[in-house]
């Protein structure tokens, strides 16, 4: 009697666990097909997207790859924001910024990347140099909005070059933000430079960053100014070649400001020797102007630049579109200088009597730091 009775309830045991192991089975595939259409589960901010609907696959192919396509690139537009938003947690500052550190900026001011510049139609139907060059030599010296108040005058006036200036006046921010000890400077230079802008604005209380990659040592302060062994380039450089050296003496400016925890720049001054174009490019297409307050650049124009091709026409007209871009961003020229002593060389000839250099300042007439 008691045998057969243990033999039954193991019999009804086994039964049981089987039954137990096919229903684990059937909800486990069931998660499995369910979870496949709904995108991964994230961590981090907050769901911003509703699912694609994966069930209506019955319409035509090219409906349903282009809704795929949609939904890849909202998934990467979704990443995107996380990234931007856990790297502008680790920025220091800016408590001017109202949105909470846990979402994303409602009005992200970092552009989605481009890959090309636009280029302005051609100067004239000829497409010849003289017309390209007289256009564009006439834009780079006619000043679009008026300074009364000038930065580094007193120093111009000293030694007679007046090339570098800032814009003080109170329509726009420099000055309020002197006044607001939140002015920042970035000054990149190659070789002998003039400091004397960097001095006066370190003097008036700005924090004044200069980039020389000659240094020794990877950072020091010196007259109050911070100096960085680095430059600004086009692009970041070869990892590999980055761990052989043991450190990158140049970087893209996106990266230096992401670097350092900085959301702003409130004047950035370079003269790269004919490298500003492509910078300048770079800047353009990655949206960071929209981090800049103003800018002085110095133009080299005695040959087409790092990295830039084409004839001379197309040169031009490549350099003219550039110099629009930033008006499109709303900058605006408000001070040019040339140095008489400079040799009358565009692109390797006397064209108009060019001179070979310009200093050029703009301000960002919507920039609200
Ligand atoms: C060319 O420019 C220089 C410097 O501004 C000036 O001194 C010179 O007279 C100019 N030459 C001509 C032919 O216009």
């Amino acid at each position: 009697m008691d045998m057969g009775r243990e033999r039954l309830t193991r019999g009804l045991l086994l039964r049981f666990g089987i039954l137990l192991t096919a229903v684990c089975v059937c909800v486990h595939v069931y998660l499995e097909t369910g979870r496949r259409g709904a995108p991964a589960p994230l961590a981090l901010g907050r769901p911003i997207q509703s699912s694609p609907n994966w069930g209506q696959q019955s319409r035509t192919k090219q409906v349903s790859a282009e809704q795929q396509d949609r939904s890849i690139k909202r998934r990467i537009s979704y990443v995107r924001t996380i990234k931007k938003n856990s790297s502008a947690r680790k920025r220091d500052e800016d408590s001017e910024d109202p949105s909470p550190p846990c979402c994303p900026h409602p009005h992200p001011r970092r552009k989605t990347p481009r890959w090309h510049i636009d280029l302005e139609p051609w100067a004239s139907e000829t497409h010849s140099l003289e017309d390209e060059a007289k256009r564009f030599l006439n834009y780079i010296t006619t000043p679009q909005v008026s300074c009364a108040s000038l930065a580094s005058e007193e120093a111009a006036q000293e030694e007679t070059k007046g090339a570098w200036v800032a814009c003080l006046d109170p329509k726009y921010s420099l000055t309020h933000r002197i006044q607001s000890k939140h002015c920042r400077v970035y000054s990149f230079g190659l070789g002998v430079d003039d400091r004397s802008l960097e001095l006066s604005l370190t003097r008036a209380g700005c924090e004044v960053h200069c980039f020389d990659p000659s240094l020794k040592q990877p950072h020091l302060q010196q007259a109050e100014m911070w100096l960085h062994r680095l430059s600004v380039d086009w692009r970041d450089p070869n990892p590999a070649i980055v761990a052989q050296r043991q450190y990158a003496n140049t970087k893209k400016l996106a990266t230096i400001l992401n670097d350092f925890g900085h959301r702003q720049v409130d004047v950035l001054k370079a003269d790269m020797e004919s490298a500003e174009w492509k910078i300048l490019e770079n800047l353009v297409l990655e949206g960071v102007l929209d981090s800049v307050g103003q800018l002085l650049l110095e133009l080299h124009l005695h040959w087409a630049g790092f990295e830039v091709g084409g004839d001379d026409p197309s040169v031009v007209r490549y350099w003219f579109s550039l110099l629009k871009e930033l008006e499109h961003a709303n900058f605006r020229l408000f001070h040019v200088h040339s140095d008489p002593a400079k040799p009358r060389l565009f692109l390797h000839k006397n064209v108009l009597n060019a001179s070979s250099a310009y200093t050029l300042s703009w301000v960002n007439t919507k920039w609200k730091p």
